[in-house]
């Protein structure tokens, strides 16, 4: 018993030196402080991007609708177009807001998880030294961690690397909640419904309703990726990566 305990003490201390003398990975507080870094800078350049398609999106809500079908109370038009316009501008808000609190998701998931992926052993060959406790990585370690591995200093070398992965599949997400059956313009028509319902429409005038607003809808959806891809950091956005970087080379 007594000699058991002594040889895991010995066993504790000797796993304690060997892992202080490595090279430690990007673990979870370094993962999602880089992934978080990420998405506050760039929430700047999506921003106006979803301001813009509101704009768009609701500037033809009600291209070829057919008022008559609807209602021959022009009061009840006029209140009924207006809650429609609130009603899809305040559902474009959550969109915006939803995509800005999942960007850290979808960037930390890009980094670690999709090719070249940024995990493993950082020993073989040896390139840099763990800098002791309190004390970060420096540029220079950067530049010399020349390949694919789990530390601090291997994310930041393979910098544009990563931002790649990341627009990537910042891109793809708005892709996929652009389709047509895809989230937004489900959350869309939720939305004219309800409204239909509360000011009692036919149900012939509210599936008239319904397909012009999605109609109108869904062709900005259509182009909505596209557009997203090309206005979202077109040159990389470069002006945030020293901010990210240094930060980065502060975890272990
Ligand atoms: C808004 O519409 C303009 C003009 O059609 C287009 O150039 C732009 O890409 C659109 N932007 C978005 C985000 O939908
Ligand atoms: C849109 O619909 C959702 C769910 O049906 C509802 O919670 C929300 O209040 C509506 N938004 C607006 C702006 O009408
Ligand atoms: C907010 O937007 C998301 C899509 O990003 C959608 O799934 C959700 O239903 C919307 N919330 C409401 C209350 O409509
Ligand atoms: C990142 O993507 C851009 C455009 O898609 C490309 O020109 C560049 O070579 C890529 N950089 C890296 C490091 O993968
Ligand atoms: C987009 O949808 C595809 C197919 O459903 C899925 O494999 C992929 O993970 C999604 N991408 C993102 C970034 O949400
Ligand atoms: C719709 O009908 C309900 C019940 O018949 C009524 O209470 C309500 O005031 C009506 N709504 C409108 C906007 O006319
Ligand atoms: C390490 O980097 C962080 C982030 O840039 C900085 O706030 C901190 O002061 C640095 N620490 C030292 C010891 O230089």
């Amino acid at each position: 018993m007594k000699i058991f305990q002594s040889f895991n003490v010995f066993a504790t201390t000797f796993a304690m030196i060997f892992i202080a003398g490595s090279v430690k990975s990007c673990e979870k507080d370094c993962r999602a402080g880089i992934s978080n870094a990420f998405a506050d800078s760039w929430s700047n350049e999506v921003k106006p991007i979803f301001e813009n398609f509101k704009k768009n999106a609701t500037s033809n809500l009600f291209y070829g609708i057919s008022f008559d079908k609807i209602s021959s109370d022009p009061n009840v038009i006029n209140k009924i177009t207006k809650e429609l316009i609130n009603s899809v501008s305040g559902q474009c808000d959550n969109f915006t807001s939803e995509y800005i609190y999942e960007m850290p998701g979808v960037i930390q998931n890009a980094i670690f998880n999709e090719e070249p992926k940024f995990m493993g052993d950082c020993n073989n060959p040896k390139r840099v030294t763990q800098p002791p406790k309190g004390v970060n990585w420096t540029m220079d370690d950067c530049v010399k961690m020349d390949y694919v591995c789990g530390n601090p200093p291997s994310i930041c070398h393979f910098f544009d690397v990563n931002k790649n992965k990341s627009f990537v599949d910042l891109d793809q997400k708005i892709a996929n909640y652009s389709a047509p059956g895809g989230v937004y313009i489900t959350a869309i028509k939720n939305n004219v419904t309800a409204i239909a319902t509360n000011y009692n429409l036919t149900s012939d005038g509210a599936n008239h309703l319904e397909t012009c607003i999605s109609t109108n809808f869904q062709s900005w959806l259509n182009v909505f990726p596209a557009s997203f891809s090309s206005a979202f950091c077109p040159d990389m956005c470069p002006k945030y990566d020293t901010n990210i970087k240094l930060l980065l080379l502060s975890y272990p």
